[in-house]
């Protein structure tokens, strides 16, 4: 980690108190009391920090999906080199979980979005849709670490099921002004510790730090602004202008906004099935497509942009260094994982799992999967029904990575410590198990049982408070640099 950009306490302090302050939190006003003083010239520039873009995609993963994800994505590279990784918030109707193992396994975030695409879920859907990831796509639990409400429709419940369920990050709140407006609501991520600062106007109950949830963190949505700061538009943008060259202009505008001002991460939300070819109903999408490519290879002419998950993104908040140093941090590394092409597993891996895969042939949707086919569809109340007759195949264990297990065998391959891995466990409402358990099918009641409070301390208070005031000082730093 580079120096701390230093400042002048007053501006530190000044942020942090408004901070306290919940949906008075302002980041990037005025805090900082006027120029020079000594510390001055050597305060972070915003132009000293990535400029971080966050694809997104909701909802179901499935063949359309994948393409549209590998349409925009695969081809290119961030500045180290390493593909960029997206953040996939997964609902489970019409999911086909092998998808799911491999976009994992490759690389990317996988998320919840409930299981059944529910708004204001229940803590079934929340935690079930983490127990059935897990168990029938491979993701260890501790793997899945963000939450984003169906229809962005959400309260205090949510969050609080979140941070009960150990939770990183929050990721249904919008910020509706741009980002370099005096006034803005277009805050870099932040934890509740001090409560909630977006969609106060929505949330009068529990903002103003009525409710604070140490430790869980929110990644807003920041909108993109068409004709003015009263356009706005949030999730898929691109379904709603005139024609795509109009909406290319708002990407563009709303994209200096950031990179101009105090570099704030951009975000794309996608629903991918809008983009997908021949998939019915839907509006031929080329123009659309060929629109967003050129806006990312426009994006990624300028200097210092990094197209991350939510969850890199998160990895620097808790470590921020400047562009400087940014091959310190390991999260935004290629990191995939090297398994020989001849071993014939089921893994997420193509080439080592060709073959293998095991069809579910639910009515409503056949989907694959590396582990045991359940013998009814997965659903909040009974997340990870026991096998179907006769299917003898593993779940995850929790010593193992997706990468390296061979549910056939219910093997571990590795044998290094370059591929050693452990799922630690994390309450999880009700459940008790070690949700990540080396089980035989039946769900979780044959998992090694670990109680609740026996759970590494790593997930019970979330994000160190350390970690928590280097994002802020950074973050006031920023402030303290835009006028
Ligand atoms: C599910 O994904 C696998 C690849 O993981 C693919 O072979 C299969 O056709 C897909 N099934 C459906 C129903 O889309
Ligand atoms: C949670 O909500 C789902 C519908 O979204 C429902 O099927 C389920 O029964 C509910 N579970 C509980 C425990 O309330
Ligand atoms: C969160 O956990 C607390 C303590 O176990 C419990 O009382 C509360 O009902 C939970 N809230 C939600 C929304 O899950
Ligand atoms: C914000 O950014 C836009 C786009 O770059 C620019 O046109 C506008 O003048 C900026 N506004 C402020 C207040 O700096
Ligand atoms: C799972 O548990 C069984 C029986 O306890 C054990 O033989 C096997 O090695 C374990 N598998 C892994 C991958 O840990
Ligand atoms: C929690 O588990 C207990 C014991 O299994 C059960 O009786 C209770 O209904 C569960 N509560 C919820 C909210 O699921
Ligand atoms: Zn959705």
């Amino acid at each position: 980690m580079p120096a701390r950009p230093r400042m002048r306490t007053r501006s530190l302090a000044l942020s942090l108190v408004l901070l306290a302050a919940g949906a008075s939190a302002q980041l990037s006003t005025g805090a900082n009391g006027g120029e020079g003083g000594p510390g001055a010239s050597a305060r972070a520039q915003p132009q000293d920090v990535p400029q971080f873009v966050t694809f997104t995609a909701d909802d179901a993963i499935q063949s359309y999906t994948v393409e549209v994800i590998n349409h925009f994505l695969a081809e290119r590279r961030n500045p180290n080199g390493c593909a960029p990784k997206m953040t996939y918030f997964t609902s489970l109707s019409y999911t086909n979980y092998s998808m799911v193992t491999e976009m994992y396994v490759a690389g990317n975030e996988i998320a919840d979005h409930t299981m059944t695409h529910a708004g204001k879920p229940n803590v079934s859907e929340i935690n079930g849709n983490l127990r059935a990831l897990n168990a029938f796509a491979g993701i260890p639990v501790s793997d899945i670490a963000g939450f984003r409400a169906p229809l962005l429709s959400w309260d205090g419940d949510t969050l609080r099921a979140l941070h009960n369920a150990s939770f990183t990050y929050d990721s249904s709140m919008t910020s509706a002004s741009p980002a370099n407006a005096s006034n803005t609501d277009a805050y870099w991520p932040y934890t509740l510790d001090n409560g909630i600062a977006n969609n106060c106007l929505e949330q009068p109950d529990i903002c103003q730090g009525r409710l604070k949830l140490p430790g869980l963190w929110e990644i807003p949505m920041y909108s993109t602004f068409g004709e003015s700061t009263s356009d706005i538009h949030l999730m898929d943008p691109w379904l709603e202008g005139r024609d795509a060259d109009e909406v290319l202009g708002w990407l563009q505008q709303t994209f200096l906004q950031h990179y101009n001002g105090n570099r704030q991460p951009f975000g794309l939300y996608s629903h991918p099935i809008h983009l997908a070819i021949n998939y019915p109903g839907v509006t031929n999408p080329d123009a659309i497509r060929n629109m967003l490519q050129t806006f990312l290879d426009w994006v990624q002419s300028h200097d210092n942009v990094w197209i991350v998950s939510n969850k890199q993104l998160l990895e620097w908040m808790r470590n921020p260094v400047t562009n400087e140093h940014i091959a310190d941090v390991e999260g935004l590394g290629c990191g995939s994982p090297a398994v020989p092409e001849d071993e014939n597993i089921c893994n997420g891996i193509p080439v080592n799992m060709a073959g293998l895969l095991n069809r579910c042939d639910f009515a409503a949707f056949p989907w694959q999967t590396c582990y045991y086919c359940p013998a009814t569809e997965p659903t909040p109340d009974d997340p990870v029904p026991s096998p179907r007759e006769g299917d003898t195949r593993h779940t995850l264990p929790s010593d193992c990575q997706t990468a390296w297990f061979d549910p056939i065998a219910n093997r571990c391959l590795c044998d290094s410590d370059n591929c050693a891995f452990t799922d630690e466990t994390r309450p999880i409402g009700n459940y008790s198990t070690n949700l990540g358990g080396n089980t035989t099918g039946s769900g979780d009641s044959t998992g090694p049982v670990r109680a609740e409070a026996t759970a590494p301390s790593k997930f019970n208070g979330g994000v160190p408070a350390a970690a928590w005031s280097g994002a802020a000082l950074l973050v006031a730093a920023l402030a303290a640099v835009v006028p």
